[in-house]
């Protein structure tokens, strides 16, 4: 039998309470035994509606008192980076949010400590659960889209009007590294790596801000923005696949709008987040007949067969109609397993899907500032 896994959490915030929190709750071996947080309000939070007891101000002192296995880094980006690195010295395992890390510099520096130290990582890269997601990548990886030639992939969040938005952490340099593109475009850049099962080999950038201005959301202040509202890439990923990606917060009223399309010598399909249950794809018919299809393709409006996403990729929680699975509760199980069976832990995305994300980030900073090609490596 597995044992207790003890979890602290570094960063009280939205997606600790939101989905850390409850992706933990799932697992009767996982107990929540501490938090820490810079602000009261959040510590207050933990306290009231999750019923946190220890909590601390300061991080480093949590994980010097609380026995700890395991700890989720759920502060703002640049905090990644030193929490990180004080749980790898004292050989804690960790679940750490996206962007992994500000700089590339530093996300190489995690990836190497945490393999040298044989940590057991993980990266929210909480879209790898969407079903129709899971279903792009199992078409692309059977071969049926013949050799890929074209990946493009969005993701842009866009509510109320854009520029009336407060400032947050999030429109910071020093605290986010990137702006729209980092936080919305590295999930994209991670799936379509993913899916296409290669790297970037060079990569042409656009990031541009388009309200310099904003009044921050906490001190009611007038605060400078210094991160990108939007980037655009010109990729080329490995196999000589060609990709354009975006990344950004200015779709005004379009709610959060991730689409990717891939084309191959034999196949194409078309992901929109806001369909997650179904893929539109042209498939040859052996790999067809595989599928549900909801609705056939050939007609002028509708060129495309759109399939059902099957049972396999819903992720389904048994005994809970509607509730599906998160990346974290993958990572659990992949812990469990590991501990279980005493076979090496395997998980992806941890930090080297980090580290490449970022990899590409760092690129896409360089190539505008250089206004040219730059290839990866870097
Ligand atoms: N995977 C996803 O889909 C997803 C979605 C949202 C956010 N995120 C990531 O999660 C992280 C947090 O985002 P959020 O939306 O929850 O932000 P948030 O502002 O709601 O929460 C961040 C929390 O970190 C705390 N914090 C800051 N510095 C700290 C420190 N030194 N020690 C302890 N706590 C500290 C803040 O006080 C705040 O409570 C970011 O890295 C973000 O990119 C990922």
């Amino acid at each position: 039998m597995s044992r207790t896994i003890r979890v602290g959490i570094v960063g009280g915030g939205g997606i600790a309470r939101h989905y850390h929190l409850p992706s933990y709750a799932r697992f009767k071996e996982v107990q929540i035994v501490a938090a820490a947080d810079v602000s009261q309000a959040a510590l207050q939070a933990l306290k009231e509606d999750h019923g946190l007891e220890s909590l601390y101000e300061d991080y480093r002192e949590m994980l010097d008192r609380e026995e700890l296995d395991l700890i989720s880094v759920c502060t703002s980006n640049d905090m990644h980076h030193p929490v990180v690195m004080a749980a790898i010295e004292r050989g804690l395992h960790i679940y750490c949010e996206k962007p992994l890390a500000l700089t590339h510099a530093e996300a190489q520096e995690m990836t190497e400590a945490a393999e040298a130290a044989g940590i057991r990582t993980g990266v929210n890269f909480s879209h790898r659960r969407t079903p129709a997601s899971r279903l792009a990548q199992e078409i692309i990886a059977s071969g049926a889209l013949g050799a890929i030639h074209y990946a493009s992939a969005i993701y842009a969040a866009g509510g109320i009007a854009y520029g009336q938005r407060p400032g947050t952490w999030r429109n910071v340099r020093e605290k986010a590294g990137f702006g729209g593109l980092g936080d919305m475009g590295s999930h994209v850049l991670d799936m379509m790596m993913w899916w296409l099962d290669c790297g970037v080999e060079a990569v042409a950038a656009e990031l541009g801000t388009i309200v310099p201005r904003r009044i921050d959301g906490d001190s009611g202040e007038t605060m400078q923005v210094t991160t990108e509202d939007q980037g655009t890439l010109l990729l080329r990923y490995g196999n000589a696949i060609m990709g354009v990606l975006y990344g950004g917060y200015v779709f005004t009223g379009r709610g959060y709008d991730q689409r990717a399309e891939i084309y191959g010598r034999d196949g194409g399909l078309m992901y929109d987040q806001q369909r997650p249950y179904e893929l539109s794809v042209y498939l040859p018919k052996e790999h067809l007949q595989r599928y549900h299809v909801l609705r056939e393709g050939g007609a002028r409006d509708t060129p495309y067969t759109r399939i059902l996403v099957p049972e396999r990729h819903l992720g389904l929680i048994p005994g809970d109609p509607g509730a599906r699975r998160t990346v974290l509760m993958d990572f659990i199980d992949a812990y469990l397993r590991a501990d279980d069976t005493g076979e090496p832990f395997t998980f992806s995305p941890g930090f080297r899907e980090g580290l490449a994300v970022q990899e590409v980030l760092e690129a896409t900073r360089r190539a505008t500032l250089a206004h040219s090609w730059i290839s990866l490596p870097l």
